[in-house]
């Protein structure tokens, strides 16, 4: 379990996180999603004592990080795929990290299995390609068999099937009862492995419910209506106060501020004939965008990127 209560973090004029409390639950996967420069990085270092909380405070199980006597069995981290000594073999670079904590060597040949890492473990790390150093950085996090596991976007450089195989792995250590927690700017990986999602933008949390949750919260009031009637329809619906329609084609309607049920009754009682009628539906990716409009810290100016989702 994570805790952060009030979790702040300047770096001289910026705020890099700002009063941050949320709390990430074990037997589930969290998400940690932000647009870049949300504070996600700063957020996790913070968590295993890399970095001085400006204010506020993070514990994981209770304690802080550094006052847990063999942190590495209590959380495993995979921060930055980069840090390892490039002049050492894969399984060396295990081996050092687990003679710190008196970890056999059976669980460093255990975890370059677990990793897919066997072929190349004895290659000089500092060859590998992102998506090898991305396993190698899950393979040192797994090391100690730790209750919690936090990834700092685990699967950037990974190819398709190394994408599915850390949300398997992820899926399956948080059936195990462990806390996992890993963060992201991509919603649509997110949709995937995560069970809970903590949204951030700004350095703030915006959202932190379940995933199902915060898609419903986003859900769009608009219903598609299909009728050979279209401009009788939409005359009629207009009376009410409240109610919008727009013509999307000749013969369907978008139509906001009413329902489904109250749509249909309206046409049946002006004698018109629906050959459909569906709500529409908001994608993850939709809810993410709404969600996160007003905390892009780097906006593209490209009209595809300019958030804003569907409306
Ligand atoms: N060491 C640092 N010194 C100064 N600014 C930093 C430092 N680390 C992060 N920042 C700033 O803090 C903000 C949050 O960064 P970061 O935590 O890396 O976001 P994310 O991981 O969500 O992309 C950004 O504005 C970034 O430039
Ligand atoms: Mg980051």
């Amino acid at each position: 379990m994570i805790e952060a209560t009030g979790l702040t973090k300047r770096y001289g004029d910026t705020t890099a996180v700002e009063g941050m409390t949320f709390t990430v639950r074990p037997g589930r996967v969290t998400g940690f999603l932000g647009p870049n420069g949300a504070g996600k990085s700063t957020t996790m270092r913070m968590i295993m004592g890399l970095d001085r909380p400006t204010s506020g405070a993070v514990t994981v199980n209770g304690r802080r990080y550094a006052e847990h006597r063999a942190p590495l069995g209590e959380v495993g981290a995979l921060l930055d795929a980069k840090a390892v000594h490039t002049g050492r073999s894969a399984r060396d670079h295990l081996l050092a990290q687990a003679a710190t904590h008196g970890i056999s060597r059976r669980r460093v040949d255990e975890v370059v299995e677990m990793t897919g890492l066997a072929s190349v473990a004895r290659r000089r790390a500092g060859t590998f390609s992102l998506g090898m150093g991305q396993r190698l950085g899950i393979a040192a996090a797994l090391l100690g068999d730790p209750q919690t596991l936090i990834l700092d976007e685990p699967v950037n450089g990974l190819d398709p099937e190394g994408v599915l195989w850390v949300r398997h792995l992820l899926r399956g250590l948080a059936a195990e009862g462990r806390t996992v927690f890993l963060s992201s700017h991509l919603m649509s990986e997110m949709a995937l492995t995560a069970d809970h999602l903590v949204v951030v933008g700004r350095g703030r949390v915006i959202a932190d419910a379940p995933v199902g949750e915060i898609v419903a919260r986003a859900q769009s009031s608009a219903v598609q209506v299909r009728t050979p009637s279209a401009p009788q329809l939409a005359a009629v619906l207009v009376r009410d106060p409240g109610v919008e329609v727009t013509s999307l084609e000749h013969d369907l309607l978008e139509v906001t501020g009413s329902t489904p049920p109250a749509i249909a009754a309206v046409a049946a009682a002006a004698g018109l004939v629906l050959h459909g009628l569906a709500p529409v539906e908001t994608s993850l990716e939709d809810a993410y965008m709404q969600l996160t409009a007003d905390a892009v810290e780097y906006r593209s100016t490209t009209p595809h990127a300019a958030a804003g989702g569907r409306r």
